[in-house]
């Protein structure tokens, strides 16, 4: 029988991972066959109600689950970790400043990434899901320098799927049919949806749709402002569709793109299409054996190419903030 993947997820308390932890043990983080152990890292505030929600992972008693184990510290968190899901982090609240919301995750990712250093197993994969994402990421990454830098990712999974709906919803394609789509660049309004190169059943998807106000005035917008949309319908943010996108995210990591496909995630950039190396910003990339690749050799046109390189200043900016508060 196959060895149990260890799979971390911290904020295991909060609304993502309610939605998160029961699809990982049902299998579907990692495939059908794949057995899990988890271990829960939350603030000690939070601890009993994630052994609230240990006992009714429990009682679903799902096959592939080998075990459940609750922890307020990273360094024991982390111990042995696979797969690291780093959902917990500060939100903004009403009033705080950028550096202080910097701040705030950098006292989180800082020790994540150094207990992630220290203690993970060798094939950690780090996935990024609590905002700011792609900086907070950066951050971990940068305290982990034993641990080769690709390891470490942030979640632009939820905008890519967004944008595959919504280009659905416009021809009447099936999501299914859409390949090839691409977010660009940073987990936030600025992030930029890209279906220049994307295909609906094999036809280019912009010719398909030959209408570049609505790409500008509607696609675009409603993509990157879809979460603001969510809190005002449901008075809470997306979790459900954010955990999917995670469980996705890690999912296509493990297990490959498919053949005449790709798919977006935030991962630091070696310097293609003008992003500065060391950032971590969407592209579009392809998944073998446990490995990503950044997809090579596209064209941007004008349209995208002012659109990209806002998003990459916006990650620039960001760097050089928490650079300036000693973060990284
Ligand atoms: P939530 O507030 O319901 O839960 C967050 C949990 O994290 C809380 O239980 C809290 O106790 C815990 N936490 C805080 N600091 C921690 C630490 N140092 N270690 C371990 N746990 C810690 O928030 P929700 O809705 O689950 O969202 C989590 C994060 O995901 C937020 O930052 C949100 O902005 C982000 N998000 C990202 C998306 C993306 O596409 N990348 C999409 C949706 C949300």
């Amino acid at each position: 029988t196959r060895t149990p993947v260890n799979v971390t997820v911290t904020g295991a308390a909060g609304q993502i991972g309610y939605a998160l932890l029961f699809r990982i043990a049902s299998g579907h983080l990692l495939g059908p066959d794949v057995p899990v152990k988890l271990r829960l890292l939350e603030i000690p505030q939070a601890v009993k109600a994630a052994e609230g929600t240990a006992m009714e992972l429990d009682d679903c008693a799902f096959p592939l689950l080998k075990g459940i184990d609750i922890f307020d510290n990273p360094t024991d968190g982390f111990a042995g970790a696979n797969v690291a899901l780093l959902v917990g982090a500060r939100p903004r609240t009403q009033g705080m400043e950028r550096g202080d919301l910097l701040s705030a995750n950098g006292g989180i990712f800082k020790p994540q990434g150094e207990a992630i250093n220290a203690g993970a197993a060798d094939d950690i994969k780090v996935l990024v899901v609590g905002n700011p994402a792609n900086t907070n990421a950066l951050i971990a990454q940068q305290h982990a320098p034993d641990v080769p830098a690709e390891r470490f990712t942030a979640m632009t999974r939820l905008d890519h799927n967004r944008a595959i709906s919504q280009l659905a919803q416009k021809t009447g394609a099936a999501v299914s049919d859409i390949a090839k789509l691409t977010i660009w660049g940073n987990h936030s309004a600025t992030q930029y949806p890209d279906i220049f190169h994307a295909e609906i059943a094999g036809k280019n998807a912009a010719e398909t749709v030959n209408d570049e106000a609505w790409l500008a005035d509607t696609f675009i917008p409603t993509v990157a402002k879809r979460g603001a949309a969510i809190i005002e319908a449901r008075g809470a943010s997306s979790a459900a569709s954010a955990a999917n996108a995670a469980i996705d995210h890690v999912y296509t990591w493990v297990n490959g793109t498919k053949p005449g496909d790709w798919t977006s995630m935030g991962v630091v950039s070696d310097g293609s299409y003008g992003v500065p190396a060391g950032l971590i910003s969407s592209f579009p990339v392809t998944c073998q054996d446990g490995k990503w690749e950044i997809v090579q050799g596209l064209e941007i046109n004008e349209f995208s190419r002012g659109r990209i390189d806002a998003s990459v200043n916006e990650l620039a900016e960001e760097r050089d903030a928490v650079r300036e508060l000693g973060l990284i």
